[in-house]
């Protein structure tokens, strides 16, 4: 069985997180790993429904997220979160439990995650119609020591995708790719053609 790890990404609403897990996704899943993605928004209408924004509700929200992940870590799946996680203690308690652990901190100022603003929610934080807004009136606790800095006002998706992928080839998670995928196809094909594969 593959050895099951979690990459564990932190950042502020709009910061790019749940773009960078979904490309992760895809790469992986093309290298032959099982992949499951835990996405805050989507835990949020099934496994945290009710749960709300407070510090205790958020910290309750990751406790579940991360137990979710220990189960498919465990039986050898690579785990992706994606919730803005903004707790610095309790993403402790996380790399704790998980061990095989990659923290991936998506960082982009909080102006530039404004522009962004995919669902409209930083203009309603600003107009105080949404309370306790992380980045707005919420606390957002940087990670002091991730495996990953994302500065994703800086590079392309493209770029801190390759950043992470480094990294979880220098921790020994993923073999380095030797050929690109357009190179692998055309060496399957010659091989094909010549009758090996
Ligand atoms: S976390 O803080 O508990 O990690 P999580 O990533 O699951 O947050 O959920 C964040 C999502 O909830 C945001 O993408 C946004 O759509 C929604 N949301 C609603 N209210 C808030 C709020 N006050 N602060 C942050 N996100 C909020």
């Amino acid at each position: 069985m593959e050895k099951g790890f979690t990459v564990w990404f932190t950042g502020l609403p709009c910061s790019g997180k749940s773009t960078l897990a979904q490309m992760l996704k895809d790469e992986l899943v093309k290298r032959g790993f099982k992949v499951e993605v835990l996405d805050g928004d989507v835990v949020r209408q099934h496994i945290s429904r009710g749960l709300g924004y407070s510090k205790e509700d958020r910290d309750e929200n990751i406790r579940r997220i991360y137990h979710v992940a220990y189960l498919l870590q465990r039986n050898g799946i690579v785990v992706i979160t994606a919730a803005i996680s903004p707790y610095r203690e309790i993403r402790q308690e996380a790399r704790e439990l998980l061990k095989d652990f990659v923290e991936v901190y998506v960082k982009c100022p909080v102006e530039v995650c404004m522009k962004r603003d995919v669902k409209g929610m930083y203009k309603k934080a600003l107009k105080g119609e949404i309370k306790n807004f992380t980045g707005i009136d919420d606390p957002y606790e940087e990670p002091l020591n991730p495996e990953v800095v994302c500065e994703t006002d800086k590079e392309t998706p493209e770029e801190s995708l390759q950043k992470i992928l480094r990294k979880l080839e220098e921790l020994g998670y993923i073999e380095p790719q030797v050929y690109s995928e357009e190179e692998e196809e055309i060496i399957k094909k010659r091989l094909e053609d010549l009758g090996y594969i």
